[in-house]
């Protein structure tokens, strides 16, 4: 964790934070502030509070950010609670495939017209509920944000797409910037990380990385979608990876029409 000197370093970086994480995190539900003489009240959950449990979603600079939408529109229709980290690469990739200039300072605005869009990049395809605490954004590079330490409440972490980038660093424990921090404190703490990679062809040094990855307890999920689904429309490839995501996470969703056991379901108009 850096000290309060580095935080105010890393937060000029990456420019002002607007949610409530920006002067602090807000304190969890069910969490209390310290007191210092009765510490073995700190954090202490009272009987009937939930304590938020997010899933950390990663967004790094691979192709793809319909891929995210989709997950993050179904983690949250599925009631679960969000933290997202958006790479700094991944402000281009979100700019090229869909015109939407990423701001930490305005995160809200800019995730709402985001989730809003079809895979087509149509606005108003979506309706995204962002009010209330569902969705925490915490900036690349604040590396003392809450999923950069094990102790911070998730239930795992979906880098969505992934980078060869990202996916080198948190083979090699880089922790880079926030969001290969977090993919490194998922696997330490035994949770659930999958892995969106998104490239083609892979080099051999990509793929001895998704091995490691692999053998470290990661999920590693190639973001190829399957034709097998009575796909019509590019939002339903796109669904296709984000649900197969989110299978590998555990987390119900109807984001695709799963396999029967009967061959001709593939065809258009069945
Ligand atoms: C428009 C655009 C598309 C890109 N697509 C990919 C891609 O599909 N896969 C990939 O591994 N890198 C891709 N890159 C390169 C990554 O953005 C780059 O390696 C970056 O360093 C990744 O950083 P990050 O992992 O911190 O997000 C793309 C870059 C741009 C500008």
């Amino acid at each position: 964790m850096q000290a309060a000197e580095g935080r105010k370093e890393a937060e000029a970086c990456d420019g002002a934070r607007s949610s409530s994480p920006a002067s602090g995190p807000a304190p969890l539900a069910g969490s209390r502030p310290a007191a210092p003489d009765r510490l073995g009240v700190v954090n202490a959950v009272k009987p009937g509070e939930t304590s938020r449990t997010p899933w950390i979603v990663g967004v790094s600079g691979a192709s793809g950010t319909p891929y995210a939408a989709a997950v993050l529109r179904a983690l949250l229709a599925a009631g679960e609670s969000v933290d997202l980290v958006v790479s700094r690469a991944s402000r281009l990739t979100l700019l090229d495939e869909t015109g939407i200039s990423f701001r930490d300072a305005h995160w809200r605005e800019d995730l709402r017209d985001w989730l809003a869009r079809g895979a087509d990049g149509k606005p108003g395809t979506f309706e995204a509920d962002l009010d209330g605490d569902a969705v925490r954004y915490w900036s690349a590079g604040d590396l003392a944000a809450g999923p950069s330490s094990g102790s911070y409440p998730a239930k795992g972490m979906l880098i969505v797409p992934a980078s060869t980038a990202c996916v080198a660093g948190v083979a090699l424990g880089l922790s880079k910037d926030l969001l290969q921090r977090a993919a490194s404190v998922t696997l330490k703490e035994g949770r659930r990380l999958v892995v969106a990679v998104r490239e083609t062809p892979l080099s051999g040094q990509t793929l001895r990385q998704l091995v490691a990855l692999d053998e470290a307890g990661a999920v590693v999920l190639p973001a190829s979608p399957a034709f097998y689904a009575g796909a019509t429309h590019i939002q339903d490839l796109v669904d296709f990876v984000a649900g197969r995501a989110l299978d590998a996470a555990g987390v119900p969703h109807l984001l695709y029409r799963r396999w029967e056991g009967e061959l001709g379901g593939g065809t258009s108009g069945t």
